[in-house]
């Protein structure tokens, strides 16, 4: 038998946040003020935070990059599990979110290794990527340049390094037909896991947590 995908069991959920992840001061702060802020409440889950340090902390992170800044919940994450001195460059389209995540970086003791660079993605990611090779990537932004931020952590990784995408099931729509409202984020999210899971450059999977988190090592 193959054994089912995921779990859905909210007690499970809750027994094992509460174990490994429940979300501390630092974190809590960091979603409250930027909540307060007016920002998106849509930082991730604890857990998947949680996943992030780890994922940073178990291939010795000493660069990473994150597209998709928000509030800098998942910046200090990836932040916390970096080999010491380690740096991360953010990159955040919406000048509001990039104040708020400044300050988390600092309140967090982070300021001086974390680069908020504020701007599109697509116009920054040519400067940052000066500074690699890198050993981390986590894309959080626009889910339509999935495939070409995709392509951009494959040419800037070390081998070894990690790709890790957040919302990987894409709110549940992942599997639907890319057609209607959100089908041209239904296609790109399409595109991106083919890419990822078979076009050579990465060996991958996706962890079932609630957003799905695809993880790919480079090849
Ligand atoms: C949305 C975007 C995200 O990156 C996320 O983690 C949750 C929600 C959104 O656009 O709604
Ligand atoms: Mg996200």
């Amino acid at each position: 038998m193959n054994k089912p995908f995921g779990n859905d069991d909210p007690a499970l959920a809750a027994y094992v946040t509460a174990t490994y992840a429940p979300e501390d001061e630092v974190l809590r702060e960091i979603r409250t003020r930027s909540t307060r802020a007016g920002l998106p409440d849509i930082q991730l889950a604890a857990l998947d935070a949680r996943h992030l340090e780890i994922l940073a902390r178990a291939c010795g992170a000493r660069r990473a990059v994150e597209i998709g800044t928000l509030g800098g919940y998942s910046g200090v994450s990836i932040l916390r599990g970096m080999a010491p001195g380690g740096t991360l460059d953010t990159v955040e389209i919406e000048p509001k979110h990039a104040t708020v995540a400044r300050e988390s970086f600092r309140k967090s003791g982070f300021t001086k290794r974390a680069r908020v660079h504020v701007g599109s993605a697509q116009r920054i990611l040519p400067r940052v990527a000066r500074r690699g090779p890198f050993d981390l990537c986590f894309i959080d932004a626009d889910k339509e340049g999935y495939p070409s931020y995709l392509d951009w952590a494959a040419s800037n990784l070390r081998p070894g390094g990690l790709v890790i995408l957040d919302n990987a099931f894409l709110f549940g729509h992942l599997a639907g037909k890319p057609t209607g409202r959100r089908g041209i984020e239904i296609a790109a999210m399409q595109r991106v896991h083919t890419m990822l899971a078979s076009d050579g450059r990465f060996r991958a999977t996706v962890l079932p947590t609630g957003e799905g988190l695809a993880v790919g090592v480079k090849i």
